[in-house]
């Protein structure tokens, strides 16, 4: 293992970073978390740094004393700031990681987008050593760019970068929010867009509710991977000081795919719903192979399909309110 005690991670008040942060603290490392935007209640602990991804200072500021960074920040599907943000953000942080010379490890946040999810066709299973193909839109292609930034600078300069790629990540009621048809309507693909007899059409004129299933043309439910977020969590912390993760790409999702028809059912049955049929000729089934993830990090997740779909019904049951995403999914 490496030594490693003093970690700077930038997006603490995200999606991820608000699940992750409690367990390093649990866990004893010391931590530097970069404040943007968003102003969330930190532990005691933490130390608090303000600042932007976009100011050319910060890195130097921010990584002086760190052993780690754990960088999560970047901005969604923006023309205008992803390339300042999530382009020249990472690369100052990975120059100035090079630059000191003391840091131990660079965790970068990775994404299935960059390899399209389901805009491709992908006969087999993904894995680590597919090449990049990010889907049409920015957010995807920084993720591409970010990733390629990494990789050049374990080629040129033996910096110690691991890429964690998540899949969608669901958290609260997420998925529920993503199958039924009522608003929020999370995730892609739109049901409405979808909806093309005048039956489909019906629940959103009526504002009704019910559960998509979404099939291929041909009529079998189509397949997807995403992944919960404690098993995110998971894949993060076995990776933190882990020498094996050095130079290294995982795919960090949920213990299987599942099948759009087997979710519809199950989250129908529990909210007594109809299960509404919805054919999509552009959505292509996406299954990734977590094989390496599990040998290399003894990454085991343990949120299927069914877990993810109970533990957002229990939120719904607690009463407790979504936090606003800025990720489409
Ligand atoms: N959420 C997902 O489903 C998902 C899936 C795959 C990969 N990822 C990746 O994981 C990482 C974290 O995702 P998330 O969903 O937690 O993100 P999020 O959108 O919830 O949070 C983004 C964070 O970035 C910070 N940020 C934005 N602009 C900044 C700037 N200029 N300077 C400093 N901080 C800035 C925000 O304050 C916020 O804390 C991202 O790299 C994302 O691409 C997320």
């Amino acid at each position: 293992m490496l030594r490693i005690k003093n970690i700077f991670i930038t997006g603490g008040s995200g999606k991820i970073g608000r699940a992750l942060l409690p367990e390093l603290v649990k866990a004893g490392y010391r931590i530097r978390a970069l404040e943007f935007d968003e102003k969330v209640k930190y532990s005691k602990s933490v130390e608090v740094m303000s600042g932007d991804l976009r100011d050319v200072r910060l890195a130097e500021k921010a990584l002086q004393d760190m052993d780690a960074v754990i960088h999560l920040a970047n901005c969604k599907e923006n023309r205008e700031l992803f390339l300042d943000t999530n382009i020249k953000g990472t690369f100052y942080l990975l120059d100035e990681s090079k630059k000191c010379g003391h840091l131990k490890q660079f965790i970068q946040a990775g994404s299935d987008a960059r390899v399209g999810i389901f805009y491709y066709p992908h006969p087999f299973p993904i894995d680590e050593t597919m090449p990049h193909q990010a889907y049409p839109g920015y957010y995807a292609f920084s993720k591409v760019l970010e990733e390629t930034m990494c990789e050049q600078y374990v080629i040129q300069y033996k910096l110690p970068v691991t890429v964690l790629r998540f899949s969608w990540v669901h958290d609260e009621d997420d998925i529920l929010a993503h199958l039924t048809l009522k608003v929020p309507n999370f995730g892609v693909p739109v049901w409405k867009e979808l909806a093309k007899t005048q039956k489909q059409k019906e629940y959103f004129r009526k504002k009704a509710d019910g559960v998509a299933c979404l099939v291929h043309p041909g009529g079998q439910p189509g397949i997807r991977h995403i992944v919960g977020i404690k098993d995110v969590v998971q894949g993060i912390m076995l990776s933190i000081g882990n020498q094996a993760a050095i130079g290294q790409a995982f795919s960090i999702t949920g213990p299987a795919p599942f099948s759009y028809g087997v979710a519809a059912e199950y989250a129908a049955k529990i909210l007594h719903l109809p299960v509404v049929l919805f054919t999509c000729d552009y959505f292509h089934d996406l299954a990734h192979s977590i094989v390496k993830a599990r040998s290399i990090l003894g990454y085991n997740p343990l949120y299927d399909i069914t877990r993810i779909i109970d533990d957002a019904v229990a939120f719904r049951q607690a009463g407790k309110k979504r936090t606003p995403t800025k990720y489409i999914g």
